[in-house]
């Protein structure tokens, strides 16, 4: 029988993304692809937060936030002092963003870093909240965290739920929870593990950027006008 890579992959992917995974996305025994986003991404970050309604920016910011905030917010990221994580779709959308801040650092307190996370609608219930949680998680011990911390409104249930999920202690005070995680340090697995997923989304990325190419040659072949990239 043949089989065509491409297709198997995406045949693969289709059926992964669509079904109702449980919160670990491990289970499908293909794990989300999480990838390092950097400044030529800025674009798209800010698309991904151009798309949240008011109720999901106010969950994710605390506030009400309107785009010109966010279009601020998105170009003062620091991309050398942060770490910024994406999940794309197939037309290299970022469906899943994370931004992995680190804290100040005083000389008696441990090194510590806040985390926050959007999921676009559509990509609700996938794993994917969990996913960027875990691989920041990862990453934080990884370059010698010791605490991550998730400020969010105390009424947020999906994000208390992933929270305590991940193991993390929450502490409500008006309105608002602080959950915080105490990070072991790293180890070898924690690298190794990293560098998978890392490996594994750029090859993500690389099947769907050849994808929507190909998509996009197809249409001119075919005599209709490409969609906009
Ligand atoms: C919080 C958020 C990131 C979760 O993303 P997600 O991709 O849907 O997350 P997952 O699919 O990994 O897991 C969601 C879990 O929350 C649970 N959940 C969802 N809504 C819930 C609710 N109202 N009450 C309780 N649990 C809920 C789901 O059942 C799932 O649990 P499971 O993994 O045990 O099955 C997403 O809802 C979002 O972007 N919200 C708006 C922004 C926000 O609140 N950010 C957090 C503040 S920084």
């Amino acid at each position: 029988m043949f089989f065509c890579i491409p297709c198997y992959y995406v045949a693969m992917h289709n059926k992964f993304s669509k079904s109702r995974l449980p919160g670990n996305p491990h289970v499908a025994r293909i794990p989300v692809p999480v990838r390092e986003l950097h400044a030529g991404h800025r674009a798209a970050i800010l698309e991904h937060f151009l798309q949240l309604n008011d109720d999901d920016r106010r969950l994710r910011f605390g506030t009400h936030t309107p785009d010109e905030v966010i279009e601020r917010y998105v170009e003062g990221l620091d991309f050398n002092q942060d770490t910024i994580f994406g999940i794309f779709d197939a037309q290299l959308n970022i469906v899943g963003l994370a931004h992995l801040a680190y804290l100040p650092v005083f000389k008696s307190k441990a090194r510590a870093a806040e985390f926050g996370v959007s999921v676009l609608a559509e990509g609700r219930a996938q794993g994917f909240g969990t996913a960027l949680l875990g691989r920041a998680a990862v990453h934080s011990r990884n370059t010698r965290i010791e605490t991550l911390f998730v400020h969010c409104l105390a009424n947020n249930k999906a994000m208390m739920h992933l929270a305590q999920k991940a193991g993390m202690s929450v502490e409500y005070a008006y309105g608002d929870a602080d959950a915080y995680l105490k990070l072991p340090p790293a180890n070898s697995s924690t690298i190794v593990e990293e560098a998978a997923n890392e490996q594994w989304a750029d090859f993500d990325y690389a099947v769907k950027a050849n994808l929507k190419r190909s998509h996009a040659a197809w249409w001119w072949f075919l005599g209709r006008p490409a969609l906009a990239s």
